[in-house]
C-alpha cells in the first residue's frame, strides 16, 4: 500500500471485472477514492468490498454507458458522493464481431456507444470539474487493435483508433487547464471473460504465447501498473501519449513470428528448389 493517489477521486468505468478491476483495486491501495462502475451489480459490489477489505474507499454505481444520461449520472454519482474527480478511466467494451457487410448497424451503433461516445459525454461531464480543481488525469483504454488490424473487428478497431486520438486531441485542448490525458493500447490480457475459453483449452495459454517476446499473455495488472503511472502525479509531463502494454507483441515484424524462421526459409527453399542448389 502507497500514497500515490492519495486524496485522489477516480473513477473507472468497466471496473466490475478484468483491467478495471485490477486498476480499480491497485488505485485504492495507493489511497484513492474509487468509483467503481458496470451493469453488474453483484460484481460492482463485490470489487468495492474487495476495496474495503483492504482497506480502502470505494463506492459502486450501476451505469449502463450505451446510453449518453447513464454516462452523464455516472459522473454526477461521481461527483456526489466524493465531491471532486481527479481521473477519467474510460475503460469499458462493447465488442461486436464483424467485417464492414457482416456488421449489423445496429450492433455498430452499441459498440461505439459504449467504447467511443461514452468517453466523449463522460468527458463532456466530467473536465469541467477538473477545469475548475486545476487538475486531471483522463486515460483511454484502446487496445493494440487501434493501430493494427485483426479479423472481422471493424467496430472495435474503429473505436479502439479513435480512443488513441481522442486522447491526443484531449490532451491539447486541456493541457493549458492543467488537464493529461493518455491512452494505454494492452495485447492480449487473461482476464475472468476469457477464463472459460483457457480452461476449455489447456494448451492455448503456452501457443497464445508464441506471439509475445516476453512469452506469456498479459494480467490485468500489467495494464494496471501502467494506469497508476498515468494516473500520478509521477507523469505530470506526460499527456497526449500512448503506453502499448502487450509483451512485446507489436513490436516484431511478422517474420519473427515464425521462431526461429532461417529454419523457416531453409525449408520453404527446398520447396521450391529441392536440392538443385545451384539453379
Ligand atoms: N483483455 C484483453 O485482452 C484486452 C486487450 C486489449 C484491450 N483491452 C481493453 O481493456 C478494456 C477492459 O477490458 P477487459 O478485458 O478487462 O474486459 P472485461 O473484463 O470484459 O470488462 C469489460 C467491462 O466493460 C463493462 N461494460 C461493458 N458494456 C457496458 C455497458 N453497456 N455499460 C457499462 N459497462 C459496460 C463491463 O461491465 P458490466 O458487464 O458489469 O456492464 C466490464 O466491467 C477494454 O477497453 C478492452 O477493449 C482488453
Amino acid at each position: 500500500m502507497g500514497r500515490r493517489l492519495e486524496g485522489k477521486v477516480a473513477l473507472i468505468t468497466g471496473s466490475t471485472s478484468g483491467i478495471g478491476r485490477a486498476t480499480a483495486n491497485l488505485f485504492a491501495s495507493e489511497e484513492a477514492r474509487v468509483v467503481v462502475t458496470g451493469r453488474r451489480r453483484d460484481w460492482g459490489e463485490m470489487v468495492v468490498q474487495e476495496i474495503q477489505g483492504a482497506g480502502g474507499d470505494a463506492a459502486y454505481c450501476q451505469a449502463d454507458l450505451g446510453t449518453s444520461q447513464g454516462v452523464r449520472n455516472l459522473v454526477r454519482f461521481g461527483m456526489g458522493v466524493y465531491g471532486r474527480l481527479d481521473i477519467l478511466m474510460n475503460n469499458a467494451f462493447a465488442n461486436e464481431l464483424g467485417t464492414a457487410v457482416e456488421l449489423d448497424e445496429k450492433d455498430w451503433d452499441r459498440s461505439l456507444a459504449v467504447m467511443l461516445k461514452a468517453p466523449f459525454i463522460a468527458c463532456q461531464e466530467a473536465i469541467p470539474h477538473m477545469v475548475r480543481q486545476g487538475s486531471g488525469a483522463i486515460i483511454n483504454v484502446a487496445s493494440v487493435h487501434g493501430f493494427l488490424a485483426g479479423h472481422r473487428r471493424l467496430a472495435y478497431a474503429t473505436a479502439k483508433a479513435g480512443l488513441i486520438n481522442m486522447a491526443k486531441q484531449l490532451a491539447l485542448d486541456f493541457g493549458p487547464s492543467g488537464i493529461r490525458a493518455n491512452a494505454i493500447c494492452p495485447g492480449a490480457i487473461a482476464v475472468e471473460r476469457s477464463e472459460q475459453r483457457y480452461r476449455d483449452d489447456p494448451d492455448l495459454a503456452r501457443r497464445s504465447a508464441v506471439v509475445y517476446p516476453l512469452r506469456r499473455v498479459g494480467r490485468p495488472i500489467d495494464v494496471a501498473r501502467a494506469a497508476l503511472y498515468l494516473a500520478s502525479d509521477e507523469s505530470s509531463f506526460v499527456t497526449g501519449t500512448t503506453i502499448v502494454v502487450d509483451g512485446g507483441m507489436t513490436c516484431q515484424l511478422p517474420d519473427s513470428l515464425y521462431g526461429g524462421f532461417e529454419e523457416y526459409f531453409r525449408q520453404a527453399l527446398a520447396k521450391e528448389w529441392g536440392n538443385k542448389r545451384d539453379a
